[in-house]
């Protein structure tokens, strides 16, 4: 029997039906509640409204638990690879041997960026911040890859969904490049996604890269555990201009610009920045916890806190281990580390993190751990993007696969000045002193 929810309106009662999710989460859909009560819903921020179906993430954030496609993410992190988990996001299932392959040589043959994208970058201020010209360029793509119209749309989608995987990931390195006056260094057939990645960051001409598995491993791991996280603020981007029919590039340029906030994925920059004035300050944490503790001040701490985990974000635990491997591995230690893991005992031991569920989230580790590989810290944002492209191309191709899917336009709760007559411009300004004599 379908299960319902009964509301009263002035005395009218009027069920709405509910609807429960696979893990057994309950909605009630509101989706006829207009046009049967007149009434919408209002909440901010939607931190109670569900957007869509999705059969891509699951999230437990009392529990601590993601999946993607049901897979923990910690199984992904231990034996997959991102290219794996990105075949995995987009087309649900684990890719065959003949499969990944397949993939393999379709990202390795869309790898390269068309020659005159280069004077874009030279022409960039050299005080751009990387996520801006990686939005800008992101979007450029589709100047230089139209579409073709004798390809059917299922080809054309594949076809682009390779080429941004594959590009967006040489784009970044090249700016990095162009951006230190640097020969830009091209992909290579014979490395894997993320070895193409550091040799394109770090390799010279005068002093070649030797490419360290570990760090390999380090990466993949990082961007497994970024690839997907339900209806973020990005992807919920993603999302709401895609709903407008607007090509896969723009949607995703829009979801760039999202994740640069730094309430969002511009945080794994800003915790790096955070824990090095600690140190800067002899690594005394109380004023910037007492700060965070403090209603009058805006100022968040870093890396803590999130809208859906009230526990430990799992991803955090992972990237902490990672972080300790790396480091025990390169340079031994990393001050900022044993800073961070300090913060971390502090402020899981006060009640005010206690009280508010404040834990680490995903990047409180990630920078630490970018910072070890050699990523400069105003490109940490930028490895974030390349990490969560699969699951923004996931999450837009469920939306326009979806069959109900129709353009985002949320309502609003209207709080302005009633109708009013338009005033000509000689007699404005007697009315505001007439209004201010009047209060
Ligand atoms: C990501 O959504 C996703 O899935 C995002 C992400 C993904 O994979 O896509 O997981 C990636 O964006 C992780 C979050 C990275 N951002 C940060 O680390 C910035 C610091 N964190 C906060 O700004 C905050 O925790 C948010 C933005 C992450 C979540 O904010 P919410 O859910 O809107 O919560 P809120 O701001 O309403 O805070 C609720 C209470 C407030 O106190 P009260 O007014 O109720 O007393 O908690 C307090 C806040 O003051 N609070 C914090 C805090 N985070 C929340 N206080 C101090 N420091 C913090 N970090």
């Amino acid at each position: 029997m379908e299960q319902t929810v009964k509301i009263v309106v002035d005395g009218k009662t009027f069920r709405l039906p509910m609807i429960t999710g696979s893990e057994g989460e309950r909605v009630i859909d509101i989706s006829g509640l207009r046009k049967e009560t007149g009434l919408v819903t209002l909440d901010p921020g939607f931190a109670n409204t569900a957007s869509c179906q999705s059969r891509i993430t699951f999230v437990d954030g009392e529990r601590g638990i993601l999946r993607y496609r049901g897979i923990p993410v910690e199984q992904l992190a231990k034996h997959s690879t991102f290219v794996e988990t990105a075949y995995l996001l987009i087309n649900g299932e684990l890719p065959t041997q003949k499969q990944l392959n397949r993939f393999s040589v379709l990202l390795n043959d869309h790898s390269l960026v068309h020659e005159d994208m280069q004077a874009f970058f030279q022409n960039f201020p050299r005080s751009a911040h990387p996520m801006g010209i990686l939005s800008s360029m992101v979007n450029a793509l589709r100047a230089f890859y139209p579409e073709i119209p004798e390809r059917s749309e299922e080809e054309e989608i594949d076809i682009t969904v390779t080429r941004l995987l594959s590009k967006v990931r040489t784009m970044a390195a090249m700016s990095y490049k162009i951006f230190r006056g640097h020969k830009v260094v091209y992909p290579r057939h014979d490395l894997t996604y993320a070895a193409n990645f550091l040799n394109m960051m770090f390799d010279s001409p005068v002093r070649p890269y030797d490419i360290d598995e570990d760090l390999v491993k380090a990466l993949n791991v990082f961007w497994i555990l970024h690839a997907d996280h339900e209806q973020n603020c990005s992807t919920a981007a993603v999302r709401v201009v895609g709903s407008a029919k607007v090509n896969l590039y723009a949607a995703i340029s829009a979801g760039i610009c999202a994740l640069w906030g730094p309430l969002h994925g511009g945080a794994n920059q800003a915790v790096v920045e955070m824990v090095s004035q600690i140190h800067k300050n002899g690594g005394d944490m109380a004023p910037l916890i007492a700060r965070a503790k403090d209603k009058n001040d805006p100022f968040r701490l870093m890396g803590f806190g999130h809208r859906v985990y009230k526990t430990y974000d799992p991803r955090a635990r992972v990237m902490k281990k990672v972080c300790d491997s790396v480091l025990c591995k390169l340079t031994g230690h990393d001050p900022l580390l044993d800073i961070a893991k300090g913060l971390e005992e502090v402020a899981l031991k006060d009640p005010y993190f206690i009280d508010h569920h404040l834990y680490p989230n995903v990047d409180f580790y990630s920078g630490i751990l970018l910072r070890a590989i050699g990523i400069p810290l105003n490109m940490f944002t930028v490895l974030f993007a390349i990490g969560r492209l699969p699951g923004w191309i996931s999450q837009w191709r469920e939306s326009i696969d979806d069959p109900g899917w129709k353009i985002d336009r949320p309502r609003q709760v209207y709080i302005g000045p009633g109708e009013r007559d338009y005033v000509p411009i000689k007699k404005r300004g007697r009315q505001t002193r007439r209004k201010d004599e009047k209060n």
